[in-house]
């Protein structure tokens, strides 16, 4: 037998698994989008840029980012056959699991014929897929986009009928732009995996949506959101977390792999959530309840929020559905799982690790009325 050469740590935790110019988070609390501090990109681009630039390394001329837009909404009609299928499956469905079926169905649908155009296509329709997610299995009639919004508004206009003002639709074009990509995270290893088996893009989206499932993963925002709704009130913030961490129960929207400190997402959708309420006039209670389990957290465990902690808040000002949190995500992360996509192929290596085999050797078979 021969023995593999190397052994990582569990859940290949501080192991670099590729060379990559996508995109770099470190535990200090950067994050940088092809050499761009994330800073920079929230407090100037938009999202459609943003997105050009994490797929093709710089940002666009305006004739590029036009082309990249019209590229986009050209290709946003949904095929009657994927809604069907859709509705198919039934109000009790997940929505994560309608959309990867909806991606999965895509793929022997779509007539798109470059690996480009299909890109295009799956980035361009998870966003319709995903805000009729929870609408379409119910047996209402899809949302579509409409003519000259922009992704990041459209994209809110089909998710909820609440009017939104200019403040609450830039701050979700930075949510958007924050959920878009960050290196090597588990839904963009995965996609990776099976772009290097030599898969298409459907397929490869299709499994960095079953990977972005998990609660610990993208399914946090969620569970966060249920559990800022389930605590209430600010000043319940420190039993509820006592007595979460006497339970080992772990709290949603709070540690990461690679922060350890602050991710730095969640520090600028903190601002932004202040902000909002500010600019609205309204009750500060959500605001406090966030800040209040944050510090009591701290104070005991050092682990800070994640972007998912305060995009959750964000989203439910905006009146989203909680169930459609998630799917919020996959929308902005899809582009980021195909610069992942692309980057493979481009230097391609089939991945396929080894493993250390501790199980048992040498045994005889017995026969079945033996056993
Ligand atoms: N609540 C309570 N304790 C926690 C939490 C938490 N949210 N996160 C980590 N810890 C504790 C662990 O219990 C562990 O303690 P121990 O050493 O005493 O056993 C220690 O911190 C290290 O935690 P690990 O889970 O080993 O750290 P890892 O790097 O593997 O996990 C992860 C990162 C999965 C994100 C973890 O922090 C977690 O489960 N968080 C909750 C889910 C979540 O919010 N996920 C969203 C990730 S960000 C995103 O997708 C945008």
């Amino acid at each position: 037998m021969t023995e593999a050469q190397y052994k990582v740590p569990k859940g290949l935790a501080g192991v670099s698994v590729t060379d990559t110019r996508i995109s770099k988070s470190a535990s200090d609390g950067s994050l940088v989008y092809r050499g761009y501090p994330i800073s920079e990109i929230a407090a100037n681009a938009g999202f459609e840029e943003t997105a050009y630039l994490v797929l093709n390394g710089r940002l666009p001329t305006r004739s590029e980012l036009g082309t990249f837009t019209r590229g986009l909404l050209s290709r946003s009609k949904v095929d009657r056959r994927i809604f069907d299928i859709m509705r198919g499956l039934g109000k009790g469905s997940h929505p994560i699991d309608v959309i990867r079926t909806a991606v999965s169905a895509l793929g022997s649908v779509d007539d798109e014929r470059t690996v480009q155009e299909k890109e295009m296509s799956i980035e361009s329709k998870m966003s319709v897929l995903a805000a009729n997610s929870r609408r379409v299995p119910r047996g209402e009639a899809p949302r579509g986009p409409k003519e000259g919004l922009g992704f990041a508004a459209d994209l809110l206009q089909m998710l909820t009928p609440k009017e939104a003002s200019d403040f609450d639709r830039w701050v979700f074009e930075r949510v958007l732009i924050f959920y878009m990509e960050h290196d090597m995270n588990a839904s963009s290893f995965t996609v990776r995996v099976v772009a290097s088996t030599q898969a298409d893009p459907y397929a490869a989206a299709s499994a960095g949506l079953a990977s972005l499932k998990g609660p610990l993963h993208g399914g946090a925002n969620e569970a966060a959101m249920e559990m800022l709704l389930d605590v209430k009130d600010p000043s319940k913030a420190a039993k509820f977390v006592d007595s979460a961490i006497e339970d080992g129960r772990k709290l949603m929207g709070f540690g990461h792999r690679v922060y350890k400190a602050y991710d730095p997402r969640a520090r600028l959708c903190k601002g932004y959530l202040k902000e909002m309420l500010e600019k609205r006039g309204e009750d500060d209670t959500l605001y406090r309840l966030c800040d209040a389990i944050e510090r009591e957290m701290w104070e005991r465990k050092k682990i800070p929020p994640n972007l998912d902690y305060y995009a959750a808040p964000i989203f439910y000002l905006l009146g989203i559905e909680v169930p459609l949190y998630t799917p919020i995500f996959a929308a902005a992360r899809v582009f980021g799982w195909m610069a992942h996509y692309n980057e493979q192929v481009e230097e391609n290596k089939l991945i396929r690790p080894d493993s250390t085999y501790v199980g048992p050797s040498g045994l005889k078979y017995a026969p079945i009325e033996k056993r």
